[in-house]
């Protein structure tokens, strides 16, 4: 079955104690000590706003969830880049996940220790497999039976052993996930064909440098169904125990990311139950000695991020009302591209009781009906559509939940619209951990002479 990340499902009630460190404090959105309104006079809108303690506690409850089998806990990078992140998760003992060269420069640069990075990706060239090569990562995930010929020989022209791990392609069909994030079936581009295998790990058991120890799936993202989990393991554990009977030893198991998040749904799978299914297929192995790898991403970083943006103006078209504001789908893509749901609220509610339903279903309070768009010339730069928010004016500050995994990273530069700043908050102290774009950002690439 393949839903959409806006189907009614994803639509059920959710509650403030998803959010706990984005809270409202004297009728005001808080992240953490600091006011909305603070960051927004600071630093100006459109901000994406992390907080520190919700990324540390969403760590800490994957960590716990999984200490059984003692993970090497990879963030994926792609999910939140900005270098002062991934520091910070860094000195929490994370590695991380990287699926390019940019991504392996921005982890380096963070300070991330090489030997606890894991690169995946289908097309990764020969200048960022060197590039991975000179710096020591832990792992290359290879994805194809070319990457692995190319990885061999440039591994073996600079001399250097490096851990290599087969992504399986699980050949799986029931994603319950959107199509265009859904990994794991046969008709996708990602992993190696199940049927290859075992003649791709015999050619290369013996080779001088390729140090083929590992095996990797990553099912797509949002999963929402734990089971797929224990499906995939298998594969992995049935294939542990054929590779061995041909020699080759297997001794780490890398399960990817995926683990949802809420974004409007409180009914979502817990990071324990994601363990509860995979911890007893993965126990046996780890007690063997075995390492396992984690890869996640939005587990950790979606809640712990919201968009703060401004209302520029209202308007009314036909039967519609609209709130336009000054992020767009520049800004935030995942509604556009994925149907994808954001609770969105302003951060002065204006008398308005938050709503029981994060769906913003009136309560009886006098609340509008929205569409809320963005200043981008598309008509599908619109976040929400019949969204009901207490009525909102010009210069209103409107905060998008979970918007920490997937928002900055995807953001562009269509219609020559900046991006937006990235602010950190410690409990009472926030900081500005990327600058506001000036115009002159939008053109240096261009200014050749
Ligand atoms: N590992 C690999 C190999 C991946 O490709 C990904 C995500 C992850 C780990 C992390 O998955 P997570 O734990 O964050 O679910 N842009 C989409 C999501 C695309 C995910 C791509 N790969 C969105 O906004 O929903």
């Amino acid at each position: 079955m393949t839903t959409t990340a806006n189907s009614d499902r994803h639509r059920a009630p959710a509650t403030q104690t998803d959010f706990p460190h984005f809270t409202f404090k004297n009728g005001e959105l808080h992240c953490e000590d600091v006011p909305a309104s603070r960051i927004a006079e600071q630093f100006g809108t459109s901000a994406y706003v992390y907080s520190k303690r919700a990324l540390e506690g969403n760590l800490r409850a994957l960590t716990e969830a999984f200490s059984p089998v003692n993970p090497l806990i990879c963030f994926s990078v792609k999910c939140l880049n900005n270098i002062h992140v991934l520091r910070l998760l860094a000195d929490q003992g994370c590695g991380m996940d990287i699926v390019s060269g940019g991504e392996l420069f921005r982890a380096l640069r963070a300070g991330v220790d090489p030997a606890r990075i894991v690169y995946a990706g289908v097309g990764k060239m020969a200048k960022e497999i060197n590039e991975a090569l000179a710096a020591g990562v832990g792992w290359i995930n290879v994805e194809s039976a070319q990457e692995l010929a190319l990885l061999a020989q440039l591994s073996q022209a600079r001399a250097q052993p490096v851990n290599c791990a087969l992504r399986i392609n699980p050949d799986m069909s029931d994603s319950q996930t959107h199509q265009k994030t859904f990994t794991a079936s046969a008709d996708t581009k990602f992993g190696i064909d199940m049927a290859e295998l075992t003649a791709l790990a015999v050619q290369y058991k013996n080779h001088p440098f390729v140090r083929l120890r590992g095996l990797h799936f990553h099912l797509g993202s949002p999963i929402y169904a734990p089971e797929l989990y224990g499906q995939a393991i298998g594969k992995l554990l049935g294939l542990v125990e054929t590779f061995a009977e041909h020699g080759v030893r297997i001794d780490t198991l890398d399960i990817g990311g995926g683990f949802c998040a809420v974004y409007g749904d409180e009914k979502l799978p817990s990071i324990e139950s994601f363990a509860a299914v995979a911890l007893p297929l993965l126990r046996p192995f780890a007690e063997r000695g075995g390492q396992i790898i984690l890869e996640p991403g939005r587990s950790i970083a979606a809640t712990a991020g919201v968009l703060l943006s401004k209302v520029l103006y209202t308007k009314r078209c036909g039967s519609r009302q609209f709130a336009v504001l000054d992020a767009g789908m520049s800004h935030l893509i995942r509604p556009a591209l994925y149907d994808a749901f954001h609770f969105i609220w302003p951060t002065r509610p204006c008398g308005a009781r938050l709503p029981q339903n994060f769906a913003n279903e009136p309560n009886g309070e006098s609340l509008v009906k929205y569409d809320v768009v963005g200043p981008i010339c598309e008509t599908g730069d619109l976040f929400a559509r019949d969204r009901w928010l207490p009525p909102v004016e010009h210069g209103e500050l409107i905060a998008f939940f979970s918007c920490g995994a997937y928002g900055m990273t995807m953001a562009s530069h269509y219609n020559a619209v900046g991006n937006p700043v990235e602010v950190l908050v410690d409990e009472s102290e926030c900081r500005l951990i990327r600058r506001r774009e000036q115009y002159a950002d939008l053109v240096r690439q261009e200014e050749l002479s």
